[in-house]
């Protein structure tokens, strides 16, 4: 089985409720971290990760994602000859080779393990990343690269994960641990939001995923699972007794879940501090703010 993977999931289908209204229109995936839209982060980490094709599924009411990632030539000619080349380079970044990115749509919303089984026919006979947008991960190697550079060695399924407290476990997948070797660890069990007092570890799934094509295989199966939902979780449990395994990675780097409101905002407020020509200012901003805050109190 090939080890080097050049095709990336997206699955972007889904209703993003937590943020309505504003998701009414917008798709969650277009809401913006200081100047990116979320999408755009997660394309850079694919592309930086090695991956050539980019598969989104995606729904109703997504256009705007598809208009995001085509050519834009009348605000190109524009910038172009009010010499803007700095805002120029930002667009060119969102342009994305014809035939390099593909759509599929998911008519239902009936989870993610679903949405992944809806791109099958593109992802064919190779080992392929699915990456959820709405987790933002900060990092000096995008986490996304060190899982694939792990993924050259181990083979099997990998799937990025981090500790989480007790409180939050019920949210997530969680693994059931095997071996422990630090930064990789193999893996003998996997549950989907588990009740906190029977989760196996504190080590949780999270949006950054390495599969193989047997994953696809054991979706056919389609087994509703937690939620009533079709979990990519009880898919790639699946794979746990076969030869090649499942394997959990712990990135180094902070991820943010941009799915949830607070998540979300601390992202912004994360992302706009490491940008060098708005820290200053938003650093004051935020010290001042808080000062006050305090003072109130
Ligand atoms: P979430 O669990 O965050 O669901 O999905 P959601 O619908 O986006 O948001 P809420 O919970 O209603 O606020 C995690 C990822 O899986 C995709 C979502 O688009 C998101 O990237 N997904 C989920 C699908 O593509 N299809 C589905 O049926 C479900």
């Amino acid at each position: 089985m090939k080890r080097k993977v050049t095709k990336a999931v997206f699955p972007v289908a889904g209703l993003g409720t937590r943020f309505l209204p504003a998701t009414k229109s917008i798709p969650k995936e277009i809401m913006t971290l200081v100047d990116q839209p979320l999408i755009q982060y997660a394309i850079d980490e694919a592309r930086d990760a090695g991956i050539e094709e980019f598969i989104f599924v995606t729904s109703r009411g997504k256009s705007a994602l598809e208009d995001y990632f085509d050519a834009a030539p009348q605000l190109e000619e524009t910038l172009q000859r009010k010499g803007k080349t700095k805002l120029l380079d930002a667009l060119k970044r969102t342009d994305m080779q014809s035939g390099a990115i593909a759509y599929v749509r998911q008519r239902e919303a009936l989870g993610l393990g679903h949405a992944v089984w809806c791109a099958r026919r593109l992802i064919g006979d190779e080992p392929f990343a699915v990456v959820l947008p709405d987790d933002v991960i900060a990092g000096e190697k995008p986490c996304l690269q060190q899982m694939a550079e792990a993924y050259e060695e181990t083979g099997g399924c990998m799937v990025a994960s981090m500790e989480v407290p007790q409180h939050m476990i019920s949210s997530y997948g969680v693994l059931d641990v095997k071996e422990d070797h630090g930064s990789i660890v193999s893996v003998k069990g996997m549950v989907e939001k588990p009740d906190a007092d029977k989760a196996p570890s504190n080590l949780a799934v999270i949006g950054r995923y390495i599969l193989t094509p047997s994953v696809l295989d054991n979706l056919n199966k389609m087994k509703t699972g937690a939620g009533g939902e079709i979990q990519l979780t009880d898919a790639i449990a699946d794979q746990i007794d076969t030869e090649e395994g499942v394997y959990g990675f712990r990135f180094r780097g902070q991820r943010f879940d941009c799915g949830s409101k607070s998540g979300y905002l601390q992202a912004t407020v994360a992302f706009g501090l490491a940008r060098e020509e708005l820290s200053e200012e938003f650093s004051m901003f935020l010290r001042e703010y808080l000062g006050m805050q305090n003072a109130a109190q």
